[in-house]
């Protein structure tokens, strides 16, 4: 993606920062210290997904203790769950998928979400509600960047967050589609590095990314 699509890209809630890492956490105290590392190592934001037991209380901790990252709740699928985010202090939603009751919910609410695709049926729905910005999911199962290319081709309004199977080695491909705001990835925050004798090598772990990032994004 050229500087100048991502300018462009800059007011929605997917452009905050190109790399969003996603995860669930042990505790609050092991999600609160490697936001630290996150937000050393200058990034913005943050998924967290409703796949533990505490997630809730995670994004209440992170929503109050470190307000300088941007907040977003990930795996939320149900109209319940998008309340229940909102209260906790998150920014905003992601969803897995796609359905009329979120997207009119998260409307009413005047909350942010932004609801995956897989199908170009998807998208339309999304459309037809009014939303332009997708988590285009699973994407490496789903066919990873040629796919995306294709899926995207009939709606040049749709901006992506590609998340599912990215890492170090596939992330650049996809922040090189001009349709493509940011990328998701549990693989910025791999089990292997959380522990807190870790903490260097989970920074130099960041570093391999946002080199290749800067390259060609001023971030
Ligand atoms: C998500 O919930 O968005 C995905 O599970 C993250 O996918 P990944 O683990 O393949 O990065």
């Amino acid at each position: 993606m050229s500087l100048s699509a991502f300018s462009s890209l800059k007011s929605t809630a997917l452009a905050i920062h190109p790399l969003i890492p996603v995860a669930h956490f042990e505790s609050t105290e092991q999600a609160l210290a490697l936001v630290d590392v996150l937000l050393l190592a200058e990034f913005k934001m943050i998924e967290v997904t409703l796949r533990a037991d505490n997630s809730l209380q995670v994004m209440e901790a992170i929503a109050r203790q470190r307000p300088e990252i941007c907040l977003a709740a990930g795996t939320v699928l149900s109209v319940k769950q998008l309340q229940q985010v909102q209260e906790a202090g998150a920014q905003y939603a992601l969803s897995p998928g796609i359905s009329s009751e979120l997207l009119i919910a998260a409307k009413q609410q005047k909350f942010a979400l932004i609801p995956g695709v897989a199908t170009p049926s998807d998208i339309m729905l999304g459309l037809a509600h009014g939303y332009v910005d997708f988590k285009f999911f699973p994407a490496e199962t789903l066919g990873g960047v040629a796919s995306l290319k294709a899926l995207s081709a009939p709606f040049p309004q749709a901006r992506f967050c590609p998340t599912g199977g990215i890492d170090l080695q596939n992330f650049m491909e996809y922040l090189a589609l001009p349709m493509v705001a940011c990328v998701g990835m549990s693989q910025l925050l791999p089990d292997a590095l959380r522990g807190v004798d870790q903490r260097s090598a989970l920074a130099a772990h960041l570093r391999q990314f946002t080199h290749l990032l800067r390259a060609v994004h001023d971030c």
